[in-house]
């Protein structure tokens, strides 16, 4: 039985299948951080420090960045008060090292995570990413198709004109999608022989609020009971 007292729930899944939509969700929902790994690193790219000119010309190409450099970020964030009561993983782990390193830290800190794996359409996939546009002051994330802003390009929130990203161009969208096949479907493996509970998600049955609805109550059905939060909006 995973702890009830503190949440990792890992959100797997290839590109575009939805991950930090649903981390998004749940975090409101459920009361625990969302740690992105991917927009941990644009954040240095933004910011042009030392990280995010090491890391640029391989996100840019739709590769995966150093282990060594990733594992460091997450073991450090993981420590931060706002995850106190538990975080969502998004987007890691990607490499089996990865995973390792994970298991560890969980198992040091007396946490058994559980897994969500967002299943998704190839074809779905193209079609979200092509039509996908990110708010670059409070990332939060539109679709052209399923879930446009109320003016065309301008985020609801803010006011400020939403962008594409560098690597949702479509030749390095292939890139990513061959880089999931090769190097992180296969942790998916890996993590059931950890023997931890794996779920089964279809990430294309239905609109973001109400795929969150499925998982929250999946969550809750384990007995997780999280300090004050707000449920998904029925
Ligand atoms: P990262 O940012 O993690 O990108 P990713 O895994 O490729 O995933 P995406 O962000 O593209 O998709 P998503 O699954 O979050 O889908 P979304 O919710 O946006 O990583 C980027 C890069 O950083 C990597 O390529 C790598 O270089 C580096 N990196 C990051 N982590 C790393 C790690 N651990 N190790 C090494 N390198 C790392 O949804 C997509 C679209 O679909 C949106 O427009 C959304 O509105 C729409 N949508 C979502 N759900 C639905 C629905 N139910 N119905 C209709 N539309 C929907």
């Amino acid at each position: 039985m995973a702890s009830t007292s503190r949440l990792c729930l890992i959100l797997f899944g290839p590109p575009g299948s939805g991950k930090g939509t649903q981390a998004k969700l749940l975090s409101k929902a459920l009361g625990v951080a969302h740690i992105s790994t991917g927009d941990m690193l644009r954040a240095h790219l933004a910011a042009g420090d030392e990280i995010g000119r090491e890391v640029r010309s391989i996100m840019e190409s739709g590769g995966l960045v150093s282990d060594q450099l990733v594992n460091r970020m997450v073991e450090q964030r993981i420590e931060q008060p706002d995850c106190r009561n538990g975080f969502i993983l998004d987007g890691f782990p990607r490499t089996v090292s990865q995973a390792k390193l994970l298991k560890d830290l969980l198992a040091a800190q007396g946490i058994t995570p559980w897994v969500v794996h967002l299943d998704v359409d190839y074809n779905v996939i193209i079609a979200r990413i092509a039509g996908r546009r990110q708010c670059p002051s409070c990332g939060t994330l539109y679709s052209v198709t399923s879930n446009a802003p109320t003016v065309s390009e301008v985020c609801d929130y803010d006011g400020s004109k939403l962008v594409v990203r560098e690597d949702d161009r479509e030749e390095v969208v292939r890139e990513r999608m061959k880089g999931y096949e090769r190097q992180t479907a296969p942790v998916l493996d890996y993590l059931k022989q950890t023997g931890y509970r794996v779920w089964e998600v279809d990430g294309a049955d239905g609109s973001p609020q109400a795929i969150a609805r499925r998982i929250e109550d999946l969550i809750r059905s384990q007995g997780f009971r999280p300090e004050p939060a707000g449920a998904v909006k029925k």
